[in-house]
């Protein structure tokens, strides 16, 4: 039974439909999506819009890693009678928010946002970026505020566009001569960007540094033993390095017993504790992480229609409340009315 949440604080977040996630999108917000379901009306988007603005040249990975993306979410622990789970391309007001939103932010404040400069320069763009690409930030926006929401759980290289996000709320309050649009903040889990496997930046499918949700237990076990650790660390008896270990930053990530952490830290620091010990203790908490998720996946996959009917319940619902923004926001920004009694 959906139970009645109406009245809390809305929290929405979403993730580009590229892909399967992995332990980054674990650790950096889903932990957090499925504690909020039990105090926010939470909406979850699966941007396949926002993917397309640098995939256009690869629909069908798009389209596919919708449902991917959705049965994620149901494996880790999301429940659809809790948190409300659409489909972005299916809400034509996000569109036409958008299109509004573009009035209200300069194409030098896009190039500047430090999320899309970063990325824009990963994907060696330069001054060929998709414009729609340029301006997803405003697309974002309107995902937001489409839905209200207050509260956005994202990986802290998400924080730049809710900051964006706000600055176009308060020029069209601004413009409106009223509050229209609640600001929003971002919930970033403390612990930062978890690195790939390799230790050289973000886990990202396309680098093949990542962990997905769904690895094996020996797709997992084998990551574990490729992890990059201390390049310098070669026989147990030596002295090794912490900072820039993969192995210790994952611990830290996921290891719930602080004590036992540090104390493995020092030994190693001090020489005597082996890399393979330390993978071993890893390896463990891993496969005791993605066990739960791997059974619940299992039971998912049983049911492929049980996931689109989630998809077009969740669609059906944001679709109602996005139209009614949507209408609010053309209000406010004075565009003409047909029929001038409605
Ligand atoms: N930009 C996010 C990502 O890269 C996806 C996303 C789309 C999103 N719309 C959103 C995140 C709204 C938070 C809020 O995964």
């Amino acid at each position: 039974m959906p139970i009645d949440n109406t009245r809390r604080p809305v929290a929405l977040t979403g993730d580009r439909t590229t892909g399967p996630l992995h332990l980054g999108h674990y650790v950096g917000s889903l932990k957090n999506r499925v504690s909020l379901q039990a105090t926010h009306r939470q909406f979850l988007l699966l941007a396949d819009t926002q993917a397309l603005t640098d995939n256009a040249h690869d629909p069908a990975r798009v389209q596919q890693s919708v449902l991917e993306v959705a049965t994620d979410y149901l494996a880790v622990g999301i429940d659809p009678d809790q948190t409300t789970i659409c489909v972005q391309s299916h809400l034509p007001a996000l569109a036409e928010l958008t299109l509004l939103y573009l009035n209200f932010v300069t194409v030098a404040r896009l190039e500047r946002n430090p999320t899309i400069k970063d990325e824009i320069q990963a994907r060696r763009f330069g001054r060929n970026v998709p414009a729609g690409f340029l301006c997803y930030p405003a697309a974002q926006a309107a995902d937001i505020t489409a839905f209200m929401a207050t509260v956005v759980p994202v990986g802290e290289d998400q924080s730049p566009l809710i900051e964006q996000t706000n600055e176009i709320v308060r020029r069209i309050n601004r413009q409106a001569g009223r509050s229209v649009l609640p600001e929003a903040r971002a919930l970033v889990p403390e612990i930062g960007r978890l690195p790939g496997i390799d230790g050289k930046s973000k886990m990202s499918k396309s680098q093949g540094n990542t962990i997905p949700l769904s690895a094996s237990p020996d797709q997992i076990r084998t990551a574990v033993e490729r992890m990059f650790t201390d390049p310098k660390h070669l026989r147990a008896s030596d002295p090794g390095k912490v900072e820039g270990n993969v192995v210790f930053t994952y611990l830290d990530a996921f290891d719930e017993d602080r004590a036992a952490v540090r104390e493995l830290k020092e030994r190693y620091r001090r020489g005597g504790l082996g890399d393979v010990a330390v993978k071993r203790r890893l390896n463990d908490i891993l496969q005791e992480i993605l066990a739960p998720i791997r059974a619940r996946r299992i039971a998912i996959a049983d049911d492929p229609e049980h996931v689109l009917k989630v998809l077009r319940d969740g669609t059906a619902q944001s679709r109602a409340l996005t139209q009614e923004t949507l209408g609010n926001v053309r209000d406010a920004l004075g565009l003409f009315k047909l029929d001038p009694s409605g």
